[in-house]
């Protein structure tokens, strides 16, 4: 095959490429266990920082070339298995005419909230061809660019996650109104959960033909939720933006947030991977789900910020209960945190690489 002769092409390891991450979605054997790191491009990296310094985050990701750039950064500096396209779970939601800007030290913070059934109607659907292109645009880039290296992961938020920020205007500490949205105004807390549901299904379809090779999709908040509520009110929509996704093409993978008491029923799940947070040992969440899913995560984040031998010692830790589930993907709990050196996260795909080989 060709390889496109770009100078970030140029840039990257050469001689490798791996297919570990693919297979052991599809809980096929692999040589060894293959990791990648969530917010693997970010903050913690001086080429980032540096782009960042010029750039708005927001400017970042409607800017094909300069999100192409920095999902490539890890892929350069670390030796990760995969590629997971530098975007944001609210862009999405930035497109359905909420306005949206990210603060320093706060995150984000949306201009408009929803309260009622008619906010939920003044949401707009967008095309993502139209309106989200340039997402779709820097992964025709990344696909070129990787050459077949590794793979690329696009994502997206589920309805849950998005209502919150939608209902709550920004990071909530306690989740105040959309719990009470959801008590006292089912049918808009619902209305609002299916719109998102069909603005999610139309954006991953529309990343898996522009060339995405895997779709994560993100209920970082799901947790909150008792498993009934969870049940009733969120699983039907999350199954709807799943409804004749092609697993075939792009293996799917679920992230919840502190999803301990949820393992019961996101069994029920059309996925191939379910994510699992550092709060739930893997040995435990795989004894939770049975052998029907590969298992990816879940080292505290905060391991990395510890001494060698301690960061060590938690990644075999985290190896060693994987070995229960059907199949591993080594991963972090949650997002990499800005403090983290380089050099520690370098260390961390070391010991997998070590840690992690198979007799395949
Ligand atoms: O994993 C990756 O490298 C891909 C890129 C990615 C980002 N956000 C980049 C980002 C992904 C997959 C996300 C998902 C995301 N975004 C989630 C779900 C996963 C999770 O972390 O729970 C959520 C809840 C968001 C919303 C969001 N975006 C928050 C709450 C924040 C502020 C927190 C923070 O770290 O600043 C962001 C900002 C954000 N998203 C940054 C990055 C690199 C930092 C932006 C900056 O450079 O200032």
């Amino acid at each position: 095959m060709k390889r496109t002769q770009s100078p970030s092409a140029t840039r990257l390891p050469v001689g490798e490429t791996s297919d570990r991450f693919l297979k052991a979605c599809r809980r096929q054997k692999v040589d060894r266990l293959p990791v990648w790191m969530m917010r693997q491009a970010g903050r913690y990296l001086p080429e980032y920082r540096e782009i960042r310094s010029r750039h708005s985050f927001l400017d970042m990701c409607r800017t094909p070339e300069l999100a192409a750039r920095v999902t490539l950064q890890p892929i350069e500096r670390l030796g990760v298995d995969a590629a997971i396209l530098f975007s944001d779970i609210l862009v999405p939601v930035a497109a359905m005419g909420v306005p949206l800007r990210f603060e320093e030290g706060r995150g984000p913070v949306l201009g408009r909230v929803v309260r009622d059934r008619s906010d939920v109607g003044k949401l707009s659907v967008p095309d993502p061809a139209k309106d989200l292109g340039f997402v779709l645009e820097a992964i025709r880039i990344l696909r070129k660019e990787l050459g077949g290296r590794v793979p690329l992961i696009g994502f997206a938020g589920l309805p849950f996650t998005l209502a919150s920020y939608i209902v709550e205007g920004g990071k909530s500490g306690d989740f105040a109104r959309l719990k009470g949205m959801m008590a006292d105004d089912p049918a808009a807390f619902s209305a609002l959960l299916d719109r998102l549901a069909t603005v999610t299904s139309a954006y991953i379809r529309a990343q898996v033909e522009a060339g995405a090779q895997a779709i994560q999709l993100f209920d970082t908040w799901a947790g909150i939720l008792p498993p009934e509520d969870y049940e009733r009110s969120v699983l039907p929509h999350t199954l709807k933006v799943l409804e004749g996704f092609p697993r075939d093409r792009a293996p799917v993978i679920h992230y919840g947030g502190d999803c301990r008491r949820l393992l019961p029923v996101l069994k029920k799940l059309p996925v191939d991977v379910l994510s699992i947070d550092h709060r739930t040992p893997l040995d435990e969440a795989a004894a939770a789900v049975g052998p029907g899913f590969a298992l990816q995560g879940n080292l505290d984040p905060e391991s990395l910020l510890r001494p060698a031998a301690e960061l060590e010692a938690a990644v075999a830790d985290v190896v060693r209960r994987g070995r229960s589930a059907a199949a591993h993907i080594f991963n972090l709990g949650h997002g990499i945190l800005p403090s983290t050196s380089p050099d520690a996260a370098k260390a961390l795909i070391a010991a997998v690489h070590r840690l992690g080989r198979r007799d395949a």
